[in-house]
C-alpha cells in the first residue's frame, strides 16, 4: 500500500502547454466496488438506427464519450436534432434534410458508416464517405456493400464515397463470409424497412447486435434470431416505425478492462452493472490464469487475485469467443504471468501496437505474424508510453497500475473515445492515477 506521504498529489492546475497525460504510480492492489457504464458500441449504432423513424427516440444509460459526441455530430449534419443530457440522448429524426455523410465526419468515427443502411431504407438513396484508413487493420466494407446489393440497392464507390440507391429494397437471404458487426448492422438496418423477409446467415452474434435488434423492434421493427448465427428480419413499412425510449446494455469491454486490471495488480474488486453472460470467454480465462471470479447477482461479479498468475494461450475470435477488444488489456496481465503465453489475433491485421510500448515497460514480447509470444517477467517498470488506439490505451493504463514506479501515458484522445471517467474509477479503487 502506498502511504499518504507518497501518494501523488492531484494537479494544482491544468497544464495547457504540454500534451495532457495520465500519470500513474503503480503497485497498489485494487480494492472496492466499481460500476460499469453503457456500451459504446451499442449506443453508436442505436443513434444511427433512430434515423429509421420520422420521430423522436430517447437512449438511456449512454456514456459520456467523445465517440458519442462525434456520432451526434454526424446525425446532426443529416438534420436530426440531438440533445445530450446526463446519460440520456434524445434524437429527433423528423426532419432529415441531408443524405450525404461527408469524409470529415465519417473518417473520424468509422461506426458512423452505419448511417448508410437507415438512410437508404427510409429515403431510397444515400451517399456516405468510405471511412478510410485505420491504425488497427484494413477494416473493409465489402460485406456491407454486397449485402445491400443483394437487397436490391445499386451501390457504387466513386471518389471515396459509397453511393447507394434503390427504388425498392426486397428481403433476401444473405450469407456473410465472416460475422462482421458493421455489415450485420448496416444490412439489418436496411432490411428493417425492406419489402419481405431477409435472412442473414453467419450474422455477428455480439450482445450489441442483440441490443440494436431489440431497439429496432421497440421502434416497430420485426427482427428475430439476433444473437444467433441466423437473423430473420421481416421488413415493415416506414409508417409503422416510431420513436421509443430504450436502455443501453452494460459495456462488457469496460468490465473486461476492470477484470484485467484486478488480475494485473492483485486485490479484490466487485464489479457491478455488468452482464456476466456477455463475458463467459473472459471469465473462463480468468480461472485458467489463476484469479478467482464469483458471480454474485445477475449484474455483479467479484474478482479476486493474489500471487503470481499462470500463463495461458488466447485466440481472439468473433463473439462468443474471446474479444479482440480485450486482447491488449489481457496482454498486460500475461506480461507478468509465470511462463509463456501465446496470443493469436485473428480479427485485425495490426492490433499489436501496444507491444512496443509494453516492451518499454520491461515486457518480454515477440511478434510472429498474427501471434504474440509473451514471456512473463516478474514485474513491469513504469515508463513514458503513448497510446495508439483505444484498447492499447487501456492496456497501458493496466500495465502502469501494476508496474513498479511512475508511468506517464499520452495519446489520451484515444482513451476518451471509449472509457468514461476511467482514472476516477481506478482512483476510487485505490490506484494512484491522475490526469494533468
Ligand atoms: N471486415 C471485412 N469486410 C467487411 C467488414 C468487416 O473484411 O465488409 C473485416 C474487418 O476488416 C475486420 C473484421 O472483419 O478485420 C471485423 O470487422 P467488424 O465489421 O466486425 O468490425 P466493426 O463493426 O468495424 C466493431 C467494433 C470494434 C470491434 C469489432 C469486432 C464498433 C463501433 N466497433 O467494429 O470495436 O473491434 O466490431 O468485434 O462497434 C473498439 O471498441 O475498440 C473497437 C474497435
Amino acid at each position: 500500500m502506498t502511504s499518504e506521504a507518497t501518494r501523488l498529489d492531484p494537479p494544482a492546475k491544468p497544464t495547457t502547454e504540454i500534451e495532457q497525460r495520465i500519470i500513474i504510480r503503480g503497485g497498489n492492489p485494487l480494492r472496492g466496488t466499481v460500476r460499469v457504464g453503457g456500451a459504446k458500441n451499442a449506443v453508436l449504432k442505436k443513434m444511427a438506427a433512430a434515423l429509421l423513424a420520422a420521430d423522436v427516440s430517447v437512449l438511456r444509460n449512454v456514456p459520456n464519450l467523445t465517440d458519442v459526441h462525434m456520432m451526434a455530430d454526424v446525425i446532426r449534419y443529416l438534420g436530426a436534432k440531438v440533445t445530450i443530457a446526463g446519460d440520456e440522448v434524445t434524437i429527433d429524426a423528423r426532419d432529415i434534410n441531408e443524405l450525404e455523410a461527408p469524409y470529415e465526419l465519417v473518417s473520424q468515427l468509422r461506426a458512423s458508416f452505419v448511417v448508410l443502411g437507415p438512410l437508404l431504407a427510409r429515403f431510397g438513396h444515400a451517399k456516405v464517405s468510405l471511412p478510410g484508413g485505420c491504425a488497427i487493420g484494413e477494416r473493409r466494407i465489402d460485406l456491407h456493400e454486397r449485402g445491400l446489393k443483394i437487397l436490391g440497392a445499386d451501390c457504387k464507390i466513386e471518389h471515396g464515397y459509397v453511393y447507394a440507391s434503390a427504388d425498392k429494397l426486397t428481403g433476401s437471404r444473405i450469407y456473410l463470409d465472416r460475422p462482421s458487426n458493421g455489415a450485420t448492422e448496416n444490412i439489418m438496418l436496411a432490411a428493417a424497412l425492406a419489402e419481405g423477409q431477409t435472412i442473414i446467415e453467419n450474422a455477428a452474434q455480439d450482445p450489441e447486435i442483440v441490443n440494436l435488434a431489440d431497439f429496432i423492434n421497440a421502434m416497430g421493427g420485426r427482427i428475430s434470431g439476433a444473437g444467433s448465427y441466423q437473423m430473420v428480419i421481416d421488413g415493415v413499412k416506414p409508417s409503422e416505425m416510431h420513436g421509443t425510449t430504450f436502455e443501453t446494455i452494460p459495456d462488457r469491454l469496460e468490465a473486461g478492462s476492470f477484470i484485467s486490471a484486478v488480475m494485473a495488480t492483485g486485490g479484490e474488486v466487485t464489479i457491478e452493472g455488468l452482464n456476466p453472460h456477455h463475458l463467459y470467454s473472459v471469465i473462463s480465462k480468468i480461472s485458467e490464469i489463476g484469479s478467482e471470479v464469483a458471480i454474485y447477482a445477475p449484474d455483479t461479479i467479484k474478482v479476486k487475485s493474489h500471487g503470481r498468475l499462470r500463463a495461458t494461450d488466447i485466440t481472439t475470435v468473433p463473439y462468443p469467443g474471446f474479444p479482440t477488444d480485450l486482447q491488449a488489456p489481457i496482454m498486460s496481465v500475461l506480461a507478468t504471468c509465470e511462463g509463456t503465453s501465446i496470443i493469436t489475433e485473428t480479427i485485425y491485421e495490426n492490433r499489436f501496437m501496444q507491444v512496443g510500448e509494453l516492451r518499454r515497460m520491461g515486457a518480454d514480447i515477440a511478434l510472429k505474424g498474427n501471434a504474440a509470444v509473451v514471456k512473463g517477467v516478474p514485474r513491469l517498470m513504469g515508463a513514458e508510453v503513448k497510446a495508439s488506439d483505444l484498447r492499447a490505451a487501456a492496456s497501458l493504463i493496466i500495465a502502469g497500475l501494476a508496474a513498479e514506479g511512475i508511468t506517464e501515458l499520452t495519446g489520451l484522445s484515444h482513451l476518451d473515445r471509449g472509457y468514461e471517467h476511467l482514472e476516477e474509477k481506478f482512483r476510487a479503487l485505490g490506484a494512484d492515477i491522475w490526469r494533468r
